[in-house]
């Protein structure tokens, strides 16, 4: 069985997706720093890749122009990979925010080798942390947005599934259940913490602000995911 190589596979996505490819039979193999790899330096790259005929690329280092460098690297060393998976996130071509830039040349990199895009709305977890963080303080600011936030362990099957197929290019975006104004969350993140904060809506200047507000991070016509935001919060 030739080995699956998952980049970022300790991370929030990288845990669920091995989760996922182990238990189906797969022979997973991780890149990231815990592991001893290192996707900026290229530390581990050839190793990491020997024998691998498909890779998930899911490492993100929260900095746009380290991830485009990351990418390049791994791209550069991928040349006998007959799939590249890399997940990317719905809305980034329409919202100018500084990280989301970084993906978008990651993602014309991607396209280099045979691939497919898979882009994702926002992960519970990164809501729920946004949610923890107001909510340290005793008025709950909260941005005048809405969000389809999105399990990792439902961006993990299909993950695992289009890893399973042939390169398609871009796959349709995924989404979560339901979409939700970032005010109605909140109020489910304090029922399911026991905590009373008032809740206010922030609006920003700004067209990164102008297309969350637009709702170019949403796919409200395809909604994939199945665990909603409540559910999540209570499992
Ligand atoms: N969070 C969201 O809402 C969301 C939505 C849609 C798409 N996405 C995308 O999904 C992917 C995973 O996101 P996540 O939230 O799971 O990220 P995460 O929890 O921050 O995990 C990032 C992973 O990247 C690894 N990593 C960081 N720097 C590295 C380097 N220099 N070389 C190799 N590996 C490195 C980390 O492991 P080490 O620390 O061990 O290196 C970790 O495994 C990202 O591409 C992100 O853009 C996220």
């Amino acid at each position: 069985m030739t080995p699956i190589l998952v980049t970022g596979g300790t991370g929030t996505l990288g845990r669920a997706v091995v989760r996922e490819l182990t238990t189906a039979g797969q022979d997973v193999r991780v890149l990231s720093r815990r592991t001893g790899g290192d996707l900026v330096t290229g530390r581990g790259l050839d190793a990491a890749l020997r024998d691998a005929d498909t890779v998930l690329h899911l490492a993100t280092t929260l900095r746009g122009g380290r991830d485009v460098t990351a990418t390049r690297n791994l791209v550069d060393a991928a040349t006998d990979v007959r799939h590249l998976v890399f997940v990317s996130i719905v809305g980034i071509d329409r919202i100018p925010f500084g990280y989301y830039l970084g993906k978008l040349a990651a993602e014309r990199i991607v396209t280099e080798r045979p691939h497919t895009i898979l882009r994702a709305t926002q992960f519970h977890d990164l809501i729920r942390t946004l949610l923890a963080g107001a909510a340290t303080l005793p008025v709950m600011p909260v941005p005048a947005v809405r969000a389809q936030p999105v399990d990792v362990r439902d961006v993990a099957v299909r993950l695992a599934e289009l890893a399973s197929g042939e390169p398609r290019g871009r796959a349709p975006d995924f989404g979560g259940p339901e979409v939700k104004t970032f005010r109605e969350l909140a109020g489910e993140y304090l029922h399911a913490t026991g905590k009373r904060r008032r809740v206010v809506d922030l609006s920003l200047p700004g067209r990164a602000f102008g297309g969350f507000r637009d709702g170019a991070n949403l796919v409200p016509g395809n909604p994939a995911g199945t665990v909603t935001f409540e559910e999540y919060l209570t499992s």
